[in-house]
């Protein structure tokens, strides 16, 4: 089938969409949700079997919906309706959720129901939730109502509205997110800041300033203090009194700030910052590490996938802590949501000089990846539990194993922010997994990459698990028997030979030199793209237009005239 994606981005759940459709034949075209002109247009262009909207922000026009069927993805359950849906479900305590696909009508998110499906709500922040069971439940809905719609049969029903659970449900505002520190529980607290973030944070009054709070963790045993007193402080994040307890909050955003940023928190607050002791040991941790059966777990969970200079420089030192143990195989967990989607774009607009920090960052990346690189006494596994997008992939294919949770989606390319060059050493890692074809094909292509089309190419080793936990069980089962098989020894010795034949070959030192050869051009040469490409993705600028790489029937047209115009040109 032709199948129009029409979204407000591309983002994660329209990414995973996109890989589940096209590994199914469809052909699948995206159109970002501009304006209703250019929604018509892309509809004429194309003229698709079946419409689907991900994730929209606004209306489908009626000129649309009425030549043909459009199926919305709505993140709750039958019945539910308004743009703060999951906000609600979380603030509320809802024990389960949902995603309807409902096709598009006049009354937005009250048409027939194609598809719906359910599932245990986490106490997570909506973000994770959206994620991880949200996408995976879209999944299942959406590709069940494609079927349905191609079977030609099936009639979707409108719900009876006075009898689901689901009802109209208006834009949480602040006030309703507000923290009322005298009053609310830690577990209150938390429900508010996870019902909020990653957008739009819950609004509150600080250090004589208004900041939007974002990531908060239950800290157990520090106390004290009047409730919303910031007590202590721990790798950029700060730890507020409640009055039953404590949270972290790891990033803050000032209001009407310039920039106005997701930052950590300590930055963010800068010289409004009280005088609170650093806090050795906490409940909330960017980097912890444990041990069983002769293996070594290390979880880098950070906020986004992003890794900053000073989280790249401590994840490096816990690495090589972890590489003195003594153990046979180290897994590199990464985070639950993310496992790394490389250096931190935030971090890197807000400094003095974005280019001395892009530097920096992308410096202690690549020793960071060296030092996976340079661990002859080991095996080393990457886990994917969660997505990595960019540096952080190729950070990942620095191990001896890659593994991957099978609704992965890897983005291996730096070309979408900026003609970034890239560095991480994938001139060397990537080669080293793929031919040279397909190696082109990933870095200029620019589209998400499932785990099970990864795995074909060879990007990647294996995949499985349905969720996360299932993904982590299998994870340390596999280690384990690593770690105990006889042949390990054996395979030390080998990986040690290649590493050294490869050094051989070409030291991986001359691969980071030219790598950087062409980052220094992206950063301080003479073409602003990557600047300009980070700002509008860190401002989140809305799109003008659909990328040619995405908008298959814009790409077909610009083809068709080139072509002419060559022909015209050989002809004249
Ligand atoms: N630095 C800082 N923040 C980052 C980030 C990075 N490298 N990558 C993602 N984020 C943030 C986003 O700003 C967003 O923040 P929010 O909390 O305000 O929502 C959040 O992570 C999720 O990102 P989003 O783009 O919404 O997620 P996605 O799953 O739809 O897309 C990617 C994933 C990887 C395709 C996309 O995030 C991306 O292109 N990231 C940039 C990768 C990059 O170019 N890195 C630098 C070169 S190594």
């Amino acid at each position: 089938m032709r199948i129009l994606f029409l979204t407000h981005s591309f983002n994660s759940l329209a990414q995973r969409l996109f890989v589940e459709l096209t590994a199914r034949s469809h052909e699948v075209s995206i159109e970002f949700d501009i304006n209703d002109e250019v929604t018509t247009e892309a509809i004429r262009l194309f003229s698709p079997d079946l419409v689907i909207a991900p994730f929209l922000k606004r209306a489908i026009p009626e000129a649309v919906w009425r030549g043909r069927v459009c199926l919305v993805v709505h993140p709750g359950v039958v019945g539910d309706r308004g743009p703060s849906s999951l906000d609600w479900a979380i603030l509320e305590g809802e024990r389960e959720w949902g995603v309807t696909v409902l096709q598009a009508e006049a009354e937005m998110d009250a048409g027939p129901v194609w598809a719906s499906e359910t599932f245990p709500l986490r106490a997570a922040p909506k973000s994770s939730l959206y994620r991880n069971e949200v996408t995976e439940a879209a999944v299942r809905a959406v590709l069940r109502a494609v079927e349905n719609f191609a079977s030609g049969a099936f009639r979707p029903e409108s719900p009876d509205l006075s009898r689901t659970r689901g009802r109209l449900r208006p834009a949480m505002r602040q006030a309703d997110r507000a923290i009322d520190w005298a009053q609310d529980t830690t577990e209150r607290v938390l429900r508010k800041i996870r019902a909020s973030d990653g957008t739009p944070g819950v609004l509150d009054p600080l250090c004589g300033g208004e900041y939007f709070l974002h990531g908060a963790w239950r800290e157990s045993r520090l106390r004290g203090g009047e409730p919303g007193a910031i007590l202590a402080q721990r790798d950029g994040a700060i730890c507020r009194a409640t009055r039953d307890g404590a949270v972290w909050i790891t990033h803050l955003r000032r209001k009407g700030s310039s920039p106005e940023l997701k930052l950590p928190a300590t930055l963010t607050l800068g010289a409004s910052m009280p005088d609170v002791p650093e806090a050795p040991v906490a409940d909330w941790n960017e980097i912890h590490y444990e041990e069983r059966a002769g293996v070594g777990y290390l979880h880098f969970p950070f906020a986004n996938g992003a890794m900053g200079t000073e989280q790249c420089r401590r994840l490096r030192a816990a690495y090589l802590d972890a590489v003195e143990r003594d153990t046979r195989v180290l897994v590199l967990m990464g985070g639950t949501d993310f496992w790394s989607n490389g250096i931190h774009l935030n971090l890197i607009e807000a400094a003095a000089s974005p280019a001395d920090e892009s530097w920096q960052n992308i410096n202690a990346m690549n020793d960071l990846v060296r030092a996976i690189l340079d661990t002859p006494s080991k095996i080393t596994v990457s886990a994917l539990q969660g997505n990595a997008g960019a540096g952080g992939v190729f950070l990942a294919l620095a191990a001896d194993q890659v593994l991957a949770r099978t609704g992965v989606i890897l983005n291996p390319h730096y070309k979408s922010m900026g003609n970034l060059f890239g560095s991480e050493y994938w001139t060397y890692l990537l080669p080293r997994r793929v031919s040279e074809a397909q190696a082109r094909a990933i870095t200029q292509n620019r589209l998400p990459i499932g785990a099970p089309e990864a795995k074909a190419s060879g990007l990647i080793d294996d995949h499985f698990g349905a969720d996360v936990p299932g993904f982590a069980s299998e994870v340390r089962r596999r280690a384990e028997t690593l770690a105990s098989d006889p042949r390990l020894a054996a395979m030390l010795a080998e990986k040690s030979r290649v590493r050294a034949q490869d050094e051989e070959r070409k030291p991986l030192e001359s691969y980071r030199a030219e790598e950087l050869e062409r980052m220094k051009l992206n950063f301080y040469g003479f073409d602003p793209s990557y600047h300009v490409a980070r700002y509008n993705f860190v401002f989140r600028v809305p799109h003008s237009w659909t990328p040619l790489h995405l908008a298959l029937h814009r790409r077909n047209v610009w083809e068709a005239r080139e072509a002419s115009s060559r022909a015209q040109a050989q002809g004249s």
